[in-house]
């Protein structure tokens, strides 16, 4: 059993009730001043249904984070996603709809399909996306959830996919604006269908796979030619969730299969090959290009699915979980010749939650990567604790961290002048477990030395992923 103190990590595993609106936050140094926009964010913010708490981090109830630029002052607001699944629980107290790893309890006759009741969860807690002039918070079912970026009022569903389950990591093609992004229809015989969806919502379908036994895949990767899906040997099984499993119970590992990289032009939706490297798994891609008859693939990768477990509420809350590190591994794919599939660890240190210049350098040959993992040789039940800038040309970083302070995933924000890849800054959302408060911390993203820290009078729970606005 881990000794937990007052100033540890769990409280951001704590539930957030509390939604406020801040015009101006109090600011420790200077924001530069090309920093006009929004970050909206989501998370989840409250983990009980009346008597029940669910079980995993992945499960708790959206709700949206949004820290205005402007004039060197930043503003913060928040409030609960009212999706149906939140409305249901407002409602009843009870959890209704079926989460990550939590169901709710049904009779034995109704606990079937659940993951096939036109009721699946819109609880849009892993990522917010742009489409066109509408805002929408996504979790990994086909059910996205619109919101006003100014107000963080919700809207409704919006247009959903056609499958059952997706990525909250839609890629957007450069010029048309349009998202791409997988969706996996579940059945005796599966299929892994990929489209995408043009700014005024309408979809197209780029291809269809079929698939024997599906890959549980949380991103997808984007070159300039191809979608890349990274089938890691996680397996979501139909027959599991069929009686009724929740959707994590239905995951089986199995390592003899390997990776498969599923490579599909874009253009025409053909499959280019498919080739097979180790087992590894992994929730993010980072970035991917071709190159030289080669295609270069970085993930950060763990070893095996340990940290879908790891990630169980339980453990967090009580400090007794044992975060397994991923790193940043480059996988080379000879797409001409007969090299098959070499994977090389391009840095030992930590690494997750990845960042990049996306408008610039994704699909393409790029240097940096921005992270937020726990640091080089952290005790086995510590938390993310540091936030790391990584040259994925020669493995060199650079580091920021404090002592008692827990970041969020590093979101790069262009400077208007692009003089560089790594010109702008990140921004990050850090619990100071000493004050007990989240602070948003601006750092410079070319010598990662901090600018500024803009203070929220309470702690945030810990979110996942978020999106720049740029103001105009
Ligand atoms: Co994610």
């Amino acid at each position: 059993m881990a000794t937990t103190t007052a100033t540890d990590y769990t409280q951001g595993f704590r539930s957030l009730e509390q939604e406020i609106e801040v015009d101006r936050l109090e600011v420790a140094g200077e924001l530069p001043a090309w920093l006009e926009g929004t970050l909206l964010r989501t998370g989840p913010a409250r983990y009980e249904h009346g008597d029940l708490t669910v079980n995993h981090w992945f499960d708790g109830l959206a709700m949206l984070h949004k820290f205005g630029f402007s004039g060197g002052d930043v503003s913060y607001a928040s409030r609960f996603l009212q999706s149906r699944a939140y409305r249901r629980s407002q409602e009843t107290g009870r959890l209704s709809y079926s989460e990550f790893a939590t169901d709710p309890c049904r009779s034995i006759f109704a606990r079937t399909m659940a993951l096939f009741h036109p009721q699946v969860t819109d609880n849009g807690n892993v990522n917010v996306a742009r489409l066109g002039d509408r805002f929408l918070a996504l979790t990994e079912t086909p059910v996205p959830v619109a919101f006003d970026p100014e107000t963080l009022e919700t809207l409704g569903v919006d247009q959903r996919a056609p499958g059952h389950i997706t990525t909250a990591h839609p890629h957007g093609d450069r010029d048309s604006g349009e998202l791409l992004n997988y969706v996996t229809r579940l059945g005796p015989r599966s299929t892994y269908v990929l489209y995408g969806v043009a700014q005024d919502g309408v979809q197209r379908q780029i291809a269809r796979l079929p698939v024997q036994q599906p890959s549980y895949m949380h991103s997808f990767a984007l070159t300039e030619r191809s979608i890349v899906l990274a089938e890691f040997p996680l397996v979501v099984r139909f027959g599991q969730l069929a009686t009724g499993k929740s959707f994590m119970a239905s995951f089986a590992w199995r390592p003899e299969r390997g990776t498969s990289f599923l490579v599909v032009d874009r253009a025409d939706g053909s499959v280019r090959g498919r080739w097979r490297g180790p087992p590894l798994f992994a929730f993010h891609h980072v970035n991917a290009f071709e190159q030289d008859g080669r295609l270069v693939l970085d993930l950060c990768a763990y070893e095996d699915d340990a940290i879908v477990r790891e990630l169980l509420l339980d453990g967090l809350r009580n400090g007794t979980a044992q975060i397994p590190d991923a790193t940043l591994r480059r996988c080379t794919i000879d797409l001409a010749g007969s090299g098959g599939v070499t994977v090389e660890t391009v840095s030992e240190v930590p690494f997750e939650l990845p960042r990049i210049n996306y408008g610039a350098v994704n699909g393409r040959p790029y240097r940096y990567a921005y992270g937020a993992a726990r640091r080089p040789g952290a005790g086995p039940h510590e938390w993310i604790s540091r936030l790391t800038k990584l040259d994925v040309g020669d493995g060199s970083d650079l580091g920021w961290s404090a002592d008692g302070c827990y970041p969020g995933e590093p979101v790069f924000v262009a400077a208007p002048t692009r003089a560089a890849e790594d010109d702008g800054v990140c921004l990050s959302v850090v619990l100071d477990a000493h004050r007990g408060t989240s602070f948003l911390l601006v750092l410079d993203a070319t010598t990662f030395e901090e600018l500024a820290r803009a203070e929220v009078p309470h702690a945030i729970p810990y979110g996942f992923h978020g999106q720049f606005q740029r103001t105009g």
